[in-house]
């Protein structure tokens, strides 16, 4: 049986020409591993960084570009036992998802969800993997509790706002521009901010400040987030687009009995991730049946267009999510 596929690579860190689409033959999947016809890929801000040099994949990752992808299992390894070809998944890999055939670990690879078309469901498991193991078991958000999402209107954000009301949190979120800020509430934000125009610090400050900040900015913010958080208040951490080195009044994390974590998806093991998997599976899933989550979709391009794709995340473009489709 053949297995060519397409995938992306970069040969040479760059813009986003510097993606190249080549052709390889897969080897056939090995113990525990599932190969799928790729319906669709999502694409993540850390693609975008691996493009650029900056977040190597590790080592035994598949080749090429992408961290999550929807389609029909075409071909189950040794031990896989709760698939079978034909079967409509998503799932998260840990590389290779721009492709026509992607490979993933059986631990990592879910049952698509009733209520959502297989191609969007694409945009599901990289951001709901990461919004559930951040939010949910690191922040131990807790229903009625209030969540700052900075970065409303991203992949992670759209998720984030949804899955936090479904579980009866009140959200304020940042968002860059007034038609980002509109998605925002419209996904359940109760206070939608402009970053760039507002005094979004303020303004969340009167409002009551925050049990749970979800940070991707780091930077001068992270200060700025220790002061805004109430008593016994938690600041999780999953990307730092102003900067990982920060300077901290740590008498407040001591006086507010604060938590400071944070988490990269990628890195951890497949144990890990499968057990994560479980509980999206448990938890999250009866959300996208019950219609209280839903992949928000910006666009969706052809593999042959990645580069524009990442353009348009390069540009900051995008509200939600960005999609490949062999
Ligand atoms: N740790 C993990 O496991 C993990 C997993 C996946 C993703 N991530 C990280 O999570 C982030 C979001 O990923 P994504 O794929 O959803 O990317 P994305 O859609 O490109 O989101 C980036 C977001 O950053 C926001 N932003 C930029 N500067 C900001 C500022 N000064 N204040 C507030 N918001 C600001 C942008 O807001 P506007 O567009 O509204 O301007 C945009 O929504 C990325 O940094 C990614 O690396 C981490």
């Amino acid at each position: 049986m053949s297995r060519r596929t397409r995938i992306i690579t970069t040969p040479a860190p760059g813009g986003p020409d510097a993606l190249k689409i080549e052709t390889r033959e897969l080897d056939p999947p090995g113990p525990g591993e599932v190969l799928i016809d790729v319906a669709a890929a999502g694409v993540n801000r850390p693609d975008v960084f691996e493009r650029m040099g900056l977040y190597p994949p590790p080592p035994g990752a598949p080749e090429g570009l992408g961290l999550e992808v929807s389609g029909h299992v075409r071909e189950t390894g040794e031990g896989v036992d709760h698939l079978r070809p034909g079967d409509a998944v998503v799932a998260l890999a840990a590389g290779g998802g721009y492709a026509d055939i992607a490979r993933a670990d059986m631990g990592c690879v879910l049952h698509a969800p009733q209520g959502v078309d297989l191609i969007h469901a694409a945009g599901l498991p990289e951001t709901v993997f990461t919004v559930w193991t951040n939010v949910f078991d690191r922040a131990r958000l807790q229903p009625g509790e209030r969540l700052l999402v900075q970065g409303g209107a991203s992949g992670i954000g759209t998720t984030a706002i949804q899955m936090a009301a479904a579980h009866g949190a009140r959200i304020a979120a940042t968002a860059g521009s007034e038609d980002k800020c509109a998605l925002c509430r419209e996904l359940g934000a109760e206070l939608a901010l402009n970053y760039r125009n507002d005094d979004w610090e303020t303004a969340l400050r009167e409002s009551g400040g925050a049990d749970v900040i979800l940070d991707m900015v780091g930077g001068d913010y992270t200060a700025r987030h220790l002061s805004l958080l109430n008593t016994e208040g938690r600041l999780v951490m999953i990307a730092f687009l102003k900067g990982a080195r920060v300077e901290l009044d740590l008498m407040r994390v001591m006086l507010k009995r604060l938590t400071l974590t944070g988490s990269t998806l990628r890195s951890r093991s497949k144990d890990e991730k499968a057990a994560i998997a479980r509980a999206v599976e448990t938890h999250v899933w009866p959300w996208i049946a019950q219609g209280k989550l839903r992949p928000v979709i910006d666009s969706v391009f052809t593999l042959e267009n990645a580069a524009k794709a990442h353009a348009r995340m390069d540009a900051m473009a995008h509200a939600g999510k960005i999609l490949l489709t062999p």
